[in-house]
C-alpha cells in the first residue's frame, strides 16, 4: 500500500521518488500539505478554531498527549531518520540521533510545561507606595493563539518539535512551515503528533517554498507568533511582521580562541568536531579558530591528522562528510575557497568537489581580507586565524556582524571567564565547541543571530502572555 508518495531533491543533487517509505501505521498525509494562499488561509483558520477549545484542554492532558506524541516518534526513528538522510544527506546515525533527541525534547517539553505553566504569582497592593492592602493580583500565563513554526533544513525535525513542543504545551495551535530540503521527514514527524491524537487543525503543515508563501504566511494577521531559523530570511520576516513576538536564530560565524596553555588534543577533537560534523552545516559549527601563534603550528597539525582520519562519501554509508544540500550551498562554499586562494591562504588539503560533496578542507594562515575569515560557508571548510595576543581574537570575533556562540580553550578559568565576558555572543562555551544542546540549555544569538532566546523554557515563557485577575475589595 503507498501511504505517502513525493519527489524530492536530494543533496546529490538527483530527485528522489519516495514512495512506501512509512510504516504502515502511518496514514496519508494529504490533508497537511497545502500549497496554495487558499489552502494556507484554511491552515491558518483551522488552526485558529482549534486553538480556542485547545487553550481550554487541561494542562496535565496536553502535556499527555505531548508525552503520547514523543513515544511515537521515538517508534518511528527509522523511517524518519531515513528521510533525513535522503533528504538532506545527513549521515545515518546522525539522523538516527536527531529523532531521537527530539522525542526526548518533547517530552522534556511537556514536564516543563507543567512545571512552568501549572503557577502564577499573587501580589498585595501594601507593597507599593501610597497603598492600602485593597487590591489582591493574581497572574498566569496565557497562550498567543497560532504560532508559526518555521525550521531550517539542517534540523528539519528537531529545530521543528523545539517550536511545536512548547507552543502546544502552552495552549497554542501550530502552523509548521517546513524546509524545502526536509519536507518529508517533518511530514512525517507531524503525522506522529496526529497520531497521537491531537484535535483536529491544532497542528497544520504548509509546505511550499519560502519565496513562494513565505511573505504570505509571515505576515497574515492571524498569525500570533512566529519563531523561525534559518538565514538572513529572519531579518527580512522581522522587518515585515507584525506587532507579534518573534523567535529568531539566524547564524553564526563561531569563532574559537586557542589560548597559550590549552589542551591542544582536546582542542584538535572539538575544532574537528564542531567544524566538521554535518559537513560544517550547522549554525552552531566552529566557523573559525584563532589560535595564539606559539601554539598555531602544534595545533595546525594535529587537526589535519584528524582531518585525514574523515570519511567522505554517502550518509547512508554514516560518512562524516556528506554532500551539502545544495549545487547553489557547494558553488557559494567554493566561491570562498577560490577567494582565499587568491589571497594566500596556505592550504592544508588540496580542494576537491564533486557535485555537492565538497572533501573537508582546513585553511591555515587565513587573513582578515579574506571573505572565509568573515562569511559562513556552511560547509565543511575551516580557516584557521593566527593571532599574537587574546585581545586580537576577541577583536576579530566582535567585529562580526553576527553573535551566536564562541568558545575558548584555555586551563585558566579565570582567563576563560575574561574571555567569555569579552565576546559579543549568546553563549561561550569554555573547553568544548559551540553546541545548542542539552536542548533545554537557554540558547540565543546576539546581534544578527536573532532575537529571543529558545531552549525549552525561554521557549514555553516566550509563546505566552502574562494575564493578570485583581480582585479589589470594598
Ligand atoms: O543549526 C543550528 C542548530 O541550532 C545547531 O544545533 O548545535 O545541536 O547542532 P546543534
Amino acid at each position: 500500500m503507498v501511504m505517502f508518495s513525493t519527489t524530492t531533491q536530494m543533496a546529490n543533487g538527483t530527485n528522489l521518488h519516495l514512495e512506501n517509505l512509512f510504516l504502515s501505521s502511518i496514514q496519508p498525509l494529504t490533508k497537511s500539505i497545502s500549497r496554495s494562499k487558499e489552502e494556507v488561509n484554511k491552515a491558518i483558520e483551522s488552526a485558529k478554531t482549534a486553538q480556542k477549545l485547545w487553550a481550554k484542554t487541561p494542562l496535565w492532558k496536553r502535556a499527555e498527549l505531548l508525552h503520547k506524541a514523543a513515544a511515537i516518534l521515538k517508534e518511528h526513528k527509522a523511517p524518519i531518520a531515513e528521510c533525513l538522510v535522503k533528504e538532506i544527506a545527513k549521515p545515518a546515525k546522525d539522523a538516527v540521533t536527531e529523532v531521537v533527541r527530539s522525542g526526548d525534547l518533547v517530552s522534556y517539553c511537556a514536564e516543563e510545561g507543567v512545571r512552568v505553566l501549572g503557577e502564577g504569582k499573587f501580589l498585595v497592593s501594601d507593597s507599593f507606595p501610597g497603598n492600602e492592602r485593597t487590591k489582591y493580583c493574581l497572574t498566569s500565563k496565557i497562550p498567543l493563539g497560532v504560532v508559526l513554526a518555521i525550521p531550517p533544513f539542517n534540523y528539519p525535525v528537531n529545530l521543528a518539535v523545539s517550536k511545536i513542543a512548547p507552543a502546544l504545551i502552552s495552549g497554542n495551535s501550530i502552523v509548521l512551515k517546513p524546509p524545502t530540503q526536509g519536507a518529508v521527514a517533518a511530514l512525517h514527524m507531524v503525522h506522529c503528533f496526529h497520531l497521537a491524537g491531537f484535535p483536529k487543525g491544532l497542528i497544520s503543515c504548509v509546505t511550499g517554498k519560502g519565496s513562494e508563501i513565505g511573505d504570505f504566511l509571515t505576515m497574515h494577521p492571524d498569525v500570533n507568533c512566529i519563531s523561525f531559523t534559518g538565514g538572513d530570511t529572519g531579518i527580512a520576516i522581522s522587518k515585515k511582521s507584525a506587532m507579534i513576538p518573534l523567535q529568531m536564530e539566524l547564524g553564526g560565524k563561531d569563532a574559537c580562541i586557542v589560548l597559550e596553555d590549552a589542551d591542544l588534543d582536546l582542542v584538535a577533537a572539538n575544532i574537528v568536531k564542531g567544524g566538521f560534523s554535518y559537513s560544517g552545516q550547522r549554525c552552531t559549527a566552529v566557523k573559525v579558530a584563532l589560535v595564539m601563534k606559539s601554539v598555531a603550528d602544534t595545533l595546525v597539525k594535529k587537526i589535519n591528522d584528524k582531518v585525514a582520519k574523515l570519511t567522505v562519501g554517502p550518509p547512508e554509508d554514516d560518512c562524516d562528510i556528506t554532500p551539502v544540500v545544495t549545487e547553489s550551498s557547494a558553488n557559494f562554499i567554493e566561491e570562498l575557497v577560490k577567494d582565499a586562494k587568491e589571497k594566500g591562504a596556505t592550504f592544508c588539503q588540496e580542494y576537491k568537489r564533486k557535485g555537492n560533496l565538497i572533501w573537508p578542507l582546513l585553511l591555515d594562515n587565513v587573513g582578515a581580507n579574506m571573505r572565509i575569515a568573515r562569511e559562513e560557508p556552511f560547509g565543511p571548510v575551516l580557516p584557521v586565524i593566527r593571532i599574537n595576543s587574546v585581545e586580537e581574537g576577541i577583536l576579530h570575533c566582535n567585529s562580526s556582524n553576527f553573535g551566536l556562540q564562541g568558545c575558548v580553550f584555555t586551563k585558566d578559568i579565570n582567563k576563560a571567564m575574561l574571555v567569555s565576558d569579552a565576546m559579543e555572543t549568546g553563549t561561550v562555551q569554555i573547553n568544548s565547541a559551540p553546541a545548542r544542546g542539552p536542548d533545554h540549555f537557554p540558547f540565543q544569538g546576539l546581534k544578527d543571530s536573532g532575537i529571543g532566546s529558545q531552549g525549552i523554557t525561554n521557549s514555553i515563557n516566550m509563546m505566552t502572555k502574562v494575564k493578570t485577575t485583581i480582585i479589589n475589595l470594598p
